[in-house]
């Protein structure tokens, strides 16, 4: 399988995702798609809650959803959004992302197909990571 056919299924997989979203307070529709390093794809939507604070991100619900398949390894996500612009995963979800996958690739595509990449990295830079919590 190519790189490039790979990348659309994690298109098609994360707005297939993003029809599942339940966002009847922001109205706005996320789906995430994650590969994990054995080329498994796991998908997340956003779930809000009429207690505001207590929703959940596309892209940490992918996680959660991909930890409980048995996967902890990431190379790549795509998010997907109804947006104008290409939208990046929100602080929270960097953090839980970086957490499994320090060196992912990034792609948020619109339905209109406006597009934006980022590496983690760039998006989090000097990050609190596992590392730090061990002791000499
Ligand atoms: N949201 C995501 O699911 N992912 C992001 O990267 C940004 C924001 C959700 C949270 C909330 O349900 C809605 O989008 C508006 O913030």
């Amino acid at each position: 399988m190519t790189v490039r056919s790979d990348e659309r299924a994690l298109r098609e997989a994360a707005f297939s995702a993003l029809e599942q979203a339940y966002a009847p307070y922001s109205q706005f529709r996320v789906g995430a798609a994650l590969r994990s390093s054995d080329g498994a794809i796991l998908t997340g939507c956003n779930v809000e809650n009429a207690s505001y604070p207590a929703g959940l991100c596309a892209e940490r619900g992918a996680v959660a959803s991909a930890v409980a398949h048995g996967h902890r390894r990431f190379d790549l996500l795509v998010i997907a959004t109804e947006a104008e612009e290409a939208t990046p995963p929100c602080g929270y979800c960097r953090q839980v992302l970086i957490e499994f996958a320090p060196a992912l690739q990034i792609i948020s595509v619109t339905r209109a197909g406006a597009e934006a990449r980022w590496s983690l990295g760039e998006l989090l830079p000097h990050p609190f990571t596992p590392a730090a919590l061990t002791h000499p």
